[in-house]
């Protein structure tokens, strides 16, 4: 079985982080964004995977050629000369994908737990041509939303709809049937904009509902409250996951084997510690990833704050709403800030107490 990834775009609402990397490669939960589906794709029985990109960052393909030989799964890259859209690339890659079977077809910004085998089944039974995983959230807006029957089958497509209409929406999850090729022409086109709804018309668009959790993580907010919902659903699949090392814990937290954490740190809920990450006597550690290579010093408050690779907080800081260190970036002993970015390779050694960015 094949699978597709949608991997458009530079990843701007993730800066600083994807000034250094790209954003499949960022980590979340200690473990680079894009391998969490591929993982869940391979355990499916997906054996290849088809990455559609508009750019293509060498780190890109070594890192990815790597994992994939570990996993045993054959990653390629699709590249577009124009961006294709949500659809466009699809067809462009039909040729890797194309093998008379469903194939599955993901956003790389979004974090589930991937009912793939119950996909399969629906799909199946249904005689559906497209099945899209769907969830429930409060704010529909800025999402498709999905109108449907006791059958599953959807009636409307709606893609950001001006007004409500529902608040069951597209998790950007798909599996299709190869005929979907003869419906996208080979130009820039929208999968949920003119695809879906075409399909719809015709009876054969269908939904599954997402039992677990889902989270975007395409920006920082929604990132943390993703690492919080994902390290939930983890405790809960195999509670000896979350295994602590040192550190006082409160709730899930995820510490790196190779981090260093102080006795007397005290973290969590909500927290991962990346690898070689050193948590300093006293610091206080909340909502916050901590990204490999990083140093929190004693007696620092980190909440609701990335920290990006081989950075450092100083003793006695405070970062706090959504603060973003990009890489190489130090922030002097006691200093405050509050909803900051800053750019990789800074040093702060004043207080911000307003949402800025440091470039
Ligand atoms: N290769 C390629 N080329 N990928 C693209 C392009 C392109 O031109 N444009 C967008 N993508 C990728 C993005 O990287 C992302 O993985 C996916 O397609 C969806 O694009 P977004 O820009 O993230 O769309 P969205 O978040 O506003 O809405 C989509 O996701 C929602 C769920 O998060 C839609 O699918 C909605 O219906 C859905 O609810
Ligand atoms: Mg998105």
């Amino acid at each position: 079985m094949k699978a597709l990834i949608l991997v458009g775009g530079y990843g701007t609402r993730l800066r600083p982080l994807t000034l250094s990397k790209p954003k499949p490669l960022v980590e979340f939960c200690n473990k680079a964004m894009i391998m969490h589906q591929i993982e869940a794709l391979v355990a499916v029985g997906v054996t290849e995977v088809v990455l559609a990109v508009n750019y293509q960052p060498h780190v890109m393909e070594n890192f990815l050629a790597e994992e994939g030989a570990k996993l045993g799964v054959k990653i390629t890259t699709s590249k577009e000369d124009e961006p294709m859209d949500t659809a466009g690339p699809i067809k462009l890659a039909e040729k890797h994908l194309n093998d008379g079977e469903p194939f599955f077809v993901l956003n790389s910004d979004v974090c589930a737990d991937y009912p793939f085998k119950g996909m399969l089944e629906a799909h199946a039974s249904r005689g559906a041509e497209a099945t899209i995983l769907i969830t429930k959230v409060d704010d529909p807006s800025k999402f498709g939303v999905v109108l449907y029957n006791e059958e599953m089958m959807i009636d409307r497509f709606v893609e950001k709809p001006q007004v409500f209409c529902g608040d069951k929406i597209n998790a950007g999850v798909y599996l299709l049937s190869p005929n979907v090729f003869n419906r996208i022409e080979l130009r820039p086109t929208s999968i949920e904009r003119e695809t879906f709804p075409a399909i719809a018309a015709e009876n054969k668009l269908f939904c599954f509902e997402l039992p677990g959790h889902w989270a975007d993580v395409g920006q920082p907010k929604d990132y943390l409250t993703g690492l919080g919902l994902h390290l939930d659903s983890q405790s809960k699949i195999n509670p000896t996951a979350l295994v602590p090392q040192g550190g006082n814990i409160i709730g899930n937290v995820l510490i790196d084997k190779t981090a260093q954490v102080s006795e007397t740190a005290i973290l969590g809920p909500d927290v991962v510690i990346g690898a070689n990450c050193i948590v300093e006597d006293g610091a206080r550690i909340l909502g916050s990833a901590i990204l490999k290579g990083s140093k929190i010093g004693a007696h620092a408050f980190v909440r609701k704050t990335i920290v990006g690779w081989e950075s450092s907080v100083g003793k006695w800081a405070r970062t706090d709403n959504v603060t973003v260190l990009g890489e190489d970036v130090k922030v002097k002993e006691g200093v405050c800030l509050n909803g900051v970015r800053v750019l990789p390779h800074k040093s702060i050694k004043e207080d911000l107490y307003e949402p800025t960015i440091v470039m």
